[in-house]
């Protein structure tokens, strides 16, 4: 806490927490964290206890609404998201307009913030039914985006969705059906890939969320802000860091694999080499992210359902979380594996390529950065977020002329 007389002439307090380490920027009654014990609960539900026994549209309608929904209204859910998955058509056209090796990240933050310009009808945001439908039709969109993407990046036509089918099952039906044959949702992959979009749902006010409710402050419309935090999501210390983790697993099965895990950790550890263990420490979790264990458990269903039991880069974790947790410089600096560190083995194995693992994890928090935008917005007092400043420039000077510059 400064005292900004001394700064500006000006009275009160001012406090300075860059990073925000310590400061609240809002009042939010949709997911709790409690960092130092490993919990995450969303709408004071156990996530472990809602990975098991719910799917993802329970989460999203749960996120949403306050509550798990009954059989009728879940019903009712599923057939508003089921029948808003398509995109208007015009958005394959401004799709074609990215190169084919466009990063899926660059497209989807294009994309979604191209919304706005179709769905003009939900974007009065003083509207609580307006903001209720841009909910949906963010949550519905967005696996239709997500794969657009995908088979744009193949040269491939696009898959329609099909509304017999799961939020899930139409997803990677989307992605991976080709015109020329049958495809049948394998059901291991889909409760896997379910999962994955439970665990990534909501996480409290993260640098993406804070984006979007910042975003969503100045009052834009939904899909504006929407497409800020997809952006924000995209770097690696932040939604990246899945991208960033395979990548690192890779590159290690490629230079020696489990031998070679001890240098590699020395490298880590070598604050000037730069290298850090992707998928390891958070700002909040000092224990053991509760994601990341389910998100491992996961990973060992999915590798034996699909033969993988002995996938090199599933072992190759294990090995660098095994050592990693009998490290002091770990232990010291609480660093626990997070969600990330596993869910790239997983979405690898279901045939997700690499470059596509941030969006997965962008269509998955959709849902959370609607309910805190909607959660910001219906608050009457909501302001503008402005933060200040701690100036460090100069103070006030004459322009000289340009011969004395
Ligand atoms: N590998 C090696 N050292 C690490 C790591 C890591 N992954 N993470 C933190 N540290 C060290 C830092 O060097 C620092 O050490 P020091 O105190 O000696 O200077 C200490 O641990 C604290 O780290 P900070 O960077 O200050 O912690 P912060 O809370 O700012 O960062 C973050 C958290 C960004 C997640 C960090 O742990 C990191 O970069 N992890 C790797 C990227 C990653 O996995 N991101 C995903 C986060 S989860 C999510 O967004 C879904």
């Amino acid at each position: 806490v400064i005292d900004i007389r001394k700064l500006y002439g000006q009275t009160g307090m001012f406090t300075f927490d860059p990073g925000f380490m310590s400061t609240a920027a809002c009042e939010s009654g949709i997911t709790y964290i409690d960092g130092d014990k490993g919990e995450l609960l969303y709408r004071g539900f156990p996530i472990e206890q809602l990975a098991v026994n719910c799917d993802f549209m329970d989460i999203c309608y749960l996120i949403l609404n306050g509550d798990l929904p009954n059989q009728e209204q879940k019903a009712d859910f599923d057939s508003q998201v089921t029948h808003h998955t398509m995109v208007n058509e015009q958005l394959h056209f401004f799709l074609r307009g990215f190169r084919r090796d466009a990063h899926p990240m660059a497209v989807l933050t294009g994309l979604v913030g191209a919304l706005s310009a179709f769905y003009h009808d939900s974007t009065d945001i003083t509207n609580p039914q307006h903001r209720h439908i841009s909910a949906i039709r963010l949550i519905a969109k967005m696996p239709t985006l997500v794969a657009m993407a995908y088979k744009y990046s193949q040269g491939q036509p696009f898959i329609y969705p099909q509304n017999d089918l799961s939020y899930t099952g139409n997803f990677l039906r989307m992605m991976f059906a080709t015109p020329c044959e049958d495809y049948k949702v394998n059901e291991v992959v889909e409760r896997a890939l379910d999962r994955i979009f439970i665990l990534h749902a909501d996480h409290e006010q993260n640098a993406s969320t804070s984006t979007v409710r910042l975003c969503g402050s100045s009052g834009t419309n939904p899909f504006a802000a929407i497409s800020a935090g997809v952006a924000c999501l995209w770097g690696p210390a932040h939604g990246g860091a899945n991208e960033a983790c395979l990548q690192m697993l890779e590159e290690l099965q490629a230079n020696g694999g489990i031998d070679k895990v001890g240098e590699f950790m020395e490298k880590v550890k070598d604050k000037n080499s730069g290298v850090r263990l992707m998928g390891f420490g958070h700002r909040v979790y000092k224990n053991y992210d509760p994601r990341a264990k389910l998100m491992q458990e996961t990973c060992k269903e999915v590798l034996s359902a699909l033969g993988l039991e002995n996938d090199p880069l599933f072992k190759l974790a294990m090995e660098l979380e095994r050592i990693a947790l009998s490290d002091p410089y770990f232990v010291q600096r609480k660093l626990y594996p997070n969600v990330d560190f596993y869910s790239g083995i997983v979405q690898r194995a279901i045939g997700i390529p690499t470059s596509l693992f941030t969006a997965i994890f962008a269509l998955a928090r959709t849902v959370g950065w609607i309910a805190q935008w909607n959660e910001m917005l219906s608050d009457p007092d909501y302001k503008i977020g402005r933060p200040r400043q701690l100036f460090t420039g100069s103070v006030t000077r004459d322009v000289p002329p340009m011969d004395k510059r």
